[in-house]
């Protein structure tokens, strides 16, 4: 029997989840005892963790968001309209692009000027498909600027040249007269554009050139030299107001964080981190990590492998702090989230995969780590926004969904420049063939609504919580929101009745100082108290 396209292998997933619910009994509820240190916020946590990346890889640039003005699908100036109406919705604050892999064999040059006219080159690393350039530089501005995000921009260091770096810098940011500005006017924008990161490379120990670490921090350092940012010594004489971030680690490769902190610590702003969630740890074998209609054992590996963000954190922040105890450079988690098996019948090149209750659950887990870690990690971009990896909306044709992890990412738009509140409670542990991972992530923080939101995320399959948290003062629930389903891979399909989305939560009330919430399993549930 095979499964040639989403809506067949979602009639197999129907099937087969009576089966991955045997045995799943709900049990008595169990309460869990906590406080929230109200009155005692800890540092912000920056809107950026909310991050998003776009890479020219398979249908997340053309067709995900580019369709051109001259398509019937709703567009303008050929960015689609229905993704940026749902991109707003989620307060998109900053968006990495043109890579990934892609950005270290990126000319800028040939995304720039009448679209008719660019070169279309292969896009060696994802499928080896054409890449026509239609969306370039002006391109992803107009989209960043329609979504009311930040720019993040990834220059190629590997198979290109600090001058070509600079000119691209130029052209973005002069308000001179000089002829790259006035090139950037002759195609059609006056005033510069905001561009607020800049990263230096991408994977320099992979497909960005498979460097060692003490190469790619002389080059990092050889690149910074014209890199002209403001303020930057005897270099602030211009308009580059971006921050540099370095090409970092992947994983638990502390080695790399720790060379590159030491040899070229001056030439950084930031410095990234690469963590995928991935069966074992290890890139994804077919058949053995599956998307949908997967097994428990996967269902219990991807939760234990996304709660091992904690501990990666943990080792290079360990790192970061020996080198800069002042916490001056940030560490960006710019690549994160869950990687499967592409879809039965897609191109293996172009990593397309649906995404389920258990990513929504592996997002909240994640983003619940990122707030603990706020005053080092300052910015993460999941990977990615449109139809790759763990997405936020698919699109088929004129079609799109909303995925789980979107819905989760919009349930936390009230955390992004809130104040952390640290959150003081034991939970149990899921154990699993010798694994063991926490079954229930609690967050909370005080608003800029000045409001405090907990976030909670339960991931046990059958064990409902009532959480029992002092707070210190005596509030009111205002609002609460749940994701859940009784089927582990429930997800959503462009075109078809929306399976997964937020409900209203009504489990949680304050009785004295006490707030008290009856989590069911498999959820997330936010909260607004005032
Ligand atoms: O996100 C897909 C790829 O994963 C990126 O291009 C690369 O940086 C990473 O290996």
């Amino acid at each position: 029997m095979s499964f040639n396209n989403t809506n067949e292998r979602s009639k197999l997933a129907k099937w087969l989840l009576p089966l991955l619910l045997v045995g799943s009994a709900v049990h008595a509820e169990i309460t869990l005892k906590g406080a929230m240190a109200t009155d005692h916020p800890g540092a912000t946590i920056s809107r950026h963790i909310y991050g998003q990346f776009s890479e020219h890889l398979g249908a997340s640039i053309y067709d995900g968001i580019w369709v051109g003005p001259e398509s019937d699908i709703p567009n303008v100036r050929g960015i689609r309209k229905d993704v940026v109406a749902a991109l707003k919705d989620i307060k998109v604050p900053v968006v990495r692009w043109p890579g990934g892999c892609f950005a270290d064999e990126y000319h800028w040059r040939d995304g720039i000027g009448p679209r008719d006219q660019r070169p279309v080159r292969k896009n060696n690393w994802w499928g080896g498909g054409l890449e026509s350039n239609a969306f370039g530089t002006h391109e992803f501005f107009d989209f960043a600027q329609m979504i009311g995000s930040d720019a993040y921009i990834s220059v190629n260091v590997a198979s290109s040249t600090p001058t070509e770096m600079r000119e691209w810098i130029e052209y973005l940011t002069s308000d001179d007269a000089d002829t790259i500005a006035n090139q950037r006017r002759a195609n059609g924008r006056e005033e510069p554009f905001k561009v607020d990161f800049i990263g230096i490379g991408n994977e320099s120990w992979g497909c960005g050139g498979t460097m060692t670490p003490e190469y790619y921090a002389n080059e990092l350092r050889r690149f910074s030299a014209f890199f002209h940012k403001n303020g930057f010594g005897f270099h602030d004489n211009n308009d580059n107001n971006a921050l540099r971030v370095a090409s970092g680690a992947n994983n638990l490769d502390t080695q790399w964080t720790k060379v590159v902190m030491t040899n070229a610590a001056m030439a950084m702003d930031a410095i990234s981190l690469h963590f995928y969630t991935l069966f074992e740890g290890d890139w994804p074998k077919r058949n053995e990590a599956k998307a949908t209609g997967f097994s428990l054992d996967q269902w219990h590996e991807i939760l234990f492998q996304a709660n091992r963000m904690e501990e990666v954190l943990q080792a290079h922040i360990e790192v970061m702090d020996q080198q800069d105890p002042e916490k001056r450079i940030g560490l960006y988690v710019d690549e994160w989230g869950t990687w499967y098996d592409v879809e039965e019948g897609t191109e293996p090149g172009f990593l397309y995969q649906q995404n389920t209750l258990r990513d929504a659950l592996v997002a909240a887990t994640t983003l619940n780590i990122f707030h603990r870690h706020t005053d080092r990690v300052r910015m993460a971009n999941i990977a990615q926004t449109v139809n790759v990896l763990q997405a936020m909306l698919l699109t088929d044709g004129e079609k799109m969904a909303k995925t789980p992890t979107y819905y989760v990412f919009k349930m936390y738009v009230p955390f992004q420049d809130a104040n952390f509140i640290p959150v003081d409670i034991k939970v149990p542990m899921i154990k699993h063939k010798g694994k063991r991972y926490p079954a229930v992530s609690v967050t909370a923080a005080t608003g800029k609504d000045g409001r405090i939101h907990v976030g909670i995320a339960n991931l046990s399959l059958d064990q409902n919580y009532t959480l029992e948290l002092d707070l210190g003062n005596v509030l009111t629930v205002t609002e609460g929101t749940i994701l859940t389903h009784a089927a582990l891979d429930a997800h959503n399909i462009p075109g078809e009745q929306e399976q997964i989305m937020p409900h209203v939560f009504d489990a949680a009330s304050v009785v004295g100082e006490h707030l008290k919430a009856s989590v069911p399993s498999k959820s997330v549930v936010v909260l607004t108290l005032q």
